[in-house]
């Protein structure tokens, strides 16, 4: 089969590699539809925690299942799945306390091991979710990064009633919103520099989209820095009010450090949280993916031929477009 390769020397090439030999826990899955984010540049360009060289880039996908180890139960061939592509090891005590992105042998799918830029992709079983042909393979291929999202809502300790701010509207910032809002916030913002984003951000249904700049004045419960920028943490930082908490969603460099206030801390009782990956999440952003699919499908931009990984990825990087996809055609 073909398969996209990543080397650690920056290099991306198209390989010919055996089809995955599946265990008996395993499922075979062709892809449909692969989402390209920000870890993919990162594994491309400096590396990422946790990758393995070579790599085949590929975390955010759903496809059909092709082939099914003999231990599998409540999948068969054809059934079109959307994949969680955290491989955990399920013993450690991260993984024994319900905290399995916490996972000390975590390996991601497309990170870790084998992704789906490739013909074909092995599955564990227990990671594989059977999605509706309905939903379409788009937007079975957001249900990763709608796990993310709703796992940072959660980490939020909760949002009903409470104005909230998200900073980044990306594919993060726009799926959190979309989430707090189903959850039932008072208010939902939005604040990004780019002007593309902010009229998605209206467009998919959160009218209160502004630059960083424009929120200078009344603070937020809640604010969630989803754009991985320091000088969006540091405004968010200044935009809590008394009791508020701040979710760490975006992901800095390992060596970035920022100055803050550990008497505003104290005095306003504020909560610093960090949201790492989809947690729990998956399953219970399969079943919302149905109530925000069309909002879900018009954050996807440009869709590239999975052989196209290098274009797909350069386009990625002009920022337009909020979500890039690969097709499997
Ligand atoms: N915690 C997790 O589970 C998780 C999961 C996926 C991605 N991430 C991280 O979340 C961040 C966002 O991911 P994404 O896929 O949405 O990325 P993205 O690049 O698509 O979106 C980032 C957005 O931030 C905007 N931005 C830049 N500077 C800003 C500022 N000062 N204030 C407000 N917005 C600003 C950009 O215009 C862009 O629209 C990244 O750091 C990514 O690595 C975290
Ligand atoms: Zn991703
Ligand atoms: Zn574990």
């Amino acid at each position: 089969m073909k398969a996209i390769e990543i080397t650690q020397d920056h290099k991306i090439s198209i390989v010919e590699r055996a089809v995955p030999e599946i265990s008996s826990t395993e499922v075979l899955v062709k892809p449909t539809r692969c989402g390209i984010c920000g870890t993919d540049l990162h594994i491309l360009h400096h590396g990422f925690v946790g990758t393995h060289y070579p790599c085949t880039p590929g975390h955010e996908f759903g496809g059909h299942v092709v082939a099914v180890g003999k231990d599998v139960q409540g999948l068969k061939e054809g059934d079109f799945v959307a994949v969680d592509p955290n491989v955990v090891c399920g013993e450690c005590r991260w993984c024994k306390a319900g905290r399995p992105n916490l996972c000390v042998q975590l390996a991601p799918i497309g990170v870790g091991r084998f992704g789906a830029a490739a013909e074909f992709v092995s599955v564990p079983s227990r990671n594989a979710f059977r999605v509706k042909q309905s939903i379409g393979d788009g937007a079975a291929a957001m249900i990763e990064p709608l796990a993310c999202a709703l796992h940072a809502v959660e980490s939020s300790q909760g949002v009903r009633g409470h104005n909230v701010l998200v900073f980044g509207g990306g594919t993060m910032g726009m799926l959190i919103a979309l989430a707090a809002k189903a959850q039932g916030a008072g208010s939902v913002a939005i604040a990004d520099p780019s002007p593309a984003k902010l009229l998605i951000a209206r467009q998919v249904g959160i009218p209160i989209a502004k630059t960083p700049s424009e929120f200078n004045g009344d603070p937020f419960d809640i604010v969630f820095e989803a754009a991985g920028v320091t000088g969006a943490l540091t405004q968010a930082m200044g935009l809590l009010d008394k009791t508020g908490t701040l979710v760490q969603v975006g992901v800095h460099d390992e060596d970035k450090m920022v100055p803050f206030n550990p008497f505003i801390l104290y005095e306003r009782e504020h909560k610093f949280i960090g949201s790492n990956s989809c947690a729990k999440q998956f399953e219970p952003a399969v079943d919302f993916i149905e109530d925000i699919k069309t909002q879900t499908e018009a954050l996807i931009g440009k869709t590239f031929s999975v052989w196209d990984f290098e274009k797909a990825v350069n386009s990625m990087s002009s920022g337009e477009a909020v979500k890039t996809q690969l097709r499997f055609d």
